[in-house]
């Protein structure tokens, strides 16, 4: 334990700060530094409006590259206003009254999402509520960034309308939202009867944190706001009768993963990884992840997992092969699909028009089909098993 609250240590020693150019440590940007025995860490990091918030991803994926570590929650608080904070300055202004309804001014897209009021005491685990609404939840789930987990959210949730079933996806990446970009729309949604009208692209029923802030607005979240957001998109929402409703994860094994599965009872989690070591590394750190937490992992996606020769037709490996199968494998799940690298993926989900509505007859976009089609067999087993 006390070897790993110094490698802690040692880890955020190396991490240097943005704005001040001090290291976490020294710049006592970071408290509250608190391990278990089963390899969980939880700190405060002090982080003030206009600070880059891509540090807690930064601090998040350190730490969980150490040895021995299971899950990381960073709790994030504004050091104008958390207590006791060693880097308080005398003058810090009042904390601001709780304003429900946002109230951030300006086009409207104030809605009651976020609550500023200063987050005092760490928030109590509340029993998972089941919304029967949203009939099955899906997590689309990595260990690693970027690996295509909003694209293959996004293109699953598609084709899941287009086979006649009743679809909702929700962005859970509330430091980076991907979902406006990736589907094509990005509106302030409506509010009626004290519930907000989700959007709707290509089919399938849309809410992200995106549609919500300002583009510009600093994102400091703290880690109660994170399950805030989540518990609101689920309940508050209008998502009227579903069959599936996905989650867009955000990279990793932390607060918005811990956040969802203690909001709700997920019923499955896609986990999506790239063919190289490294990633499915991580990848496996996301499957342990949901087991620990009960949830049952219903397979693993290879994304990008080989290129196709325009000329020949002949898949070439560009990250490697087989880390899909290896993570599979090594985990008894089945393979739900290899989808190829195509620049034609990406230009999808650059301009809203995903592959699955755009060319639903590529061999991406097929793949991805069948990967819909194998996620909606394993849950029915799952439920009559
Ligand atoms: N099969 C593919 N072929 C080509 N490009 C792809 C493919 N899958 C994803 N991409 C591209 O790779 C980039 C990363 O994908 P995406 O944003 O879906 O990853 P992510 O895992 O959600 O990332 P993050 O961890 O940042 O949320 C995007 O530009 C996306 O368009
Ligand atoms: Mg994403």
């Amino acid at each position: 334990m006390a070897a790993l609250q110094q490698q802690i240590s040692a880890v955020l020693a190396g991490i240097r700060h943005p704005r001040t150019g001090q290291d976490l440590m020294a710049g006592e940007h970071v408290r509250d530094i608190a391990t278990s025995v089963e390899g969980r860490v939880r700190l405060t990091l002090l982080l003030a409006a206009g600070d880059d918030a891509t540090l807690v991803r930064t601090i998040r994926q350190a730490i969980e590259a150490l040895p021995g570590v299971t899950d990381v929650l960073v709790d994030v608080r504004d050091p104008a206003q958390a207590e006791g904070t060693p880097a308080r300055r005398g003058a810090a202004p009042p904390p601001p009254p709780p304003s429900r309804g946002g109230g951030t001014g300006g086009s409207g897209r104030a809605l009651p999402v976020m609550d500023s009021a200063p987050a005092k005491a760490p928030p109590k685990v509340p029993e998972p509520v089941a919304y029967p609404q949203l009939g099955q939840v899906i997590a689309i789930s990595s260990g690693k960034g970027g690996v295509g987990k909003s694209t293959v959210a996004v293109n699953l949730a598609i084709a899941l309308a287009r086979a006649g079933h009743r679809v909702g996806i929700m962005d859970a990446d509330i430091y980076g939202p991907n979902l406006p970009l990736m589907m094509g729309v990005d509106a302030a949604p409506a509010v009626r009867d004290e519930k907000i009208i989700p959007l709707e692209a290509h089919g399938v029923k849309v809410i992200s944190i995106g549609f919500l802030i300002e583009k510009e607005q600093p994102a400091i979240w703290r880690g109660p706001i994170v399950m805030k957001i989540i518990t609101q998109f689920l309940r508050d929402v209008n998502w009227g009768q579903l069959d599936y409703f996905l989650v867009d994860m955000p990279p990793g094994t932390g607060d918005a993963q811990l956040s969802l599965v203690q909001a709700t009872p997920v019923h499955g989690a896609v986990i999506v990884t790239t063919p190289q070591q490294v990633a499915v590394g991580d990848a496996l750190r996301g499957v342990k992840m949901f087991e620990r937490t009960g949830v049952p992992v219903l397979g693993v996606v290879e994304n990008m997992a080989y290129f196709e020769n325009p000329e020949t037709g002949k898949p070439i490996a560009v990250f490697g092969t087989g880390g899909g199968a290896r993570l599979a494998e090594q985990c008894g799940l089945p393979l739900l699909g290899q989808v190829p690298l195509d620049p034609r993926v990406m230009e999808g989900g650059d301009t809203g028009r995903p592959i699955m509505a755009e060319l639903p007859e590529s061999r991406a976009a097929k793949e991805l089909a069948r990967v819909a089609e194998l996620v909606t067999r394993r849950l029915a087993e799952r439920m009559v098993g």
